[in-house]
């Protein structure tokens, strides 16, 4: 199942749909405009989520291969984790470090991560080697 983030440009509400019944979700009076996530633009150096698997259930999710900023300014507001049967949200807040591990059922299908200047990316691509990081990760 593909995920679907639509965002409100008035009150600046995100939203995901785990289960799409079809109509468009609306807020502030209008109906909310589609995330469509990045892969191939401009900056995705800083945005694309590198997914490693750390042992068989804990994947390791740093927001991109240089490590994106994390100032009260600009940073990473979440990380979205989907495999075959969950979702999971960790939010970060400015002073984190752009990385989380995620405890799954699975391997993830997709990993999404959103900036607040640069929008919702996505990979599917799951770097199937043993993490061996030392860095302060959320969990
Ligand atoms: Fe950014």
């Amino acid at each position: 199942m593909i995920l679907h983030f639509y965002h409100c440009p008035i009150c600046g509400n995100i939203i995901v749909k785990v289960h799409d019944g079809g109509p468009t979700p609306v807020c502030c009076g209008s109906e909310m405009r589609p995330l469509v996530p990045k892969r191939e633009e401009e900056y995705k150096e800083k945005h694309l989520p590198v997914v490693k698997r750390c042992d068989h259930y804990t994947f390791e999710v740093e927001v991109g291969s240089v490590p994106h900023p994390m100032t009260d300014e600009h940073h990473i507001e979440f990380i979205c984790v989907q495999t075959e049967n969950e979702t999971i949200v960790r939010h970060l807040s400015p002073g984190d470090d752009p990385v989380s591990l995620f405890v799954c059922d699975s391997a993830p299908q997709a990993v999404y991560a959103f900036c607040n200047r640069h929008g919702l990316w996505m990979t599917e691509t799951i770097e199937d080697i043993r993490c061996e990081t030392k860095k302060k990760c959320k969990r």
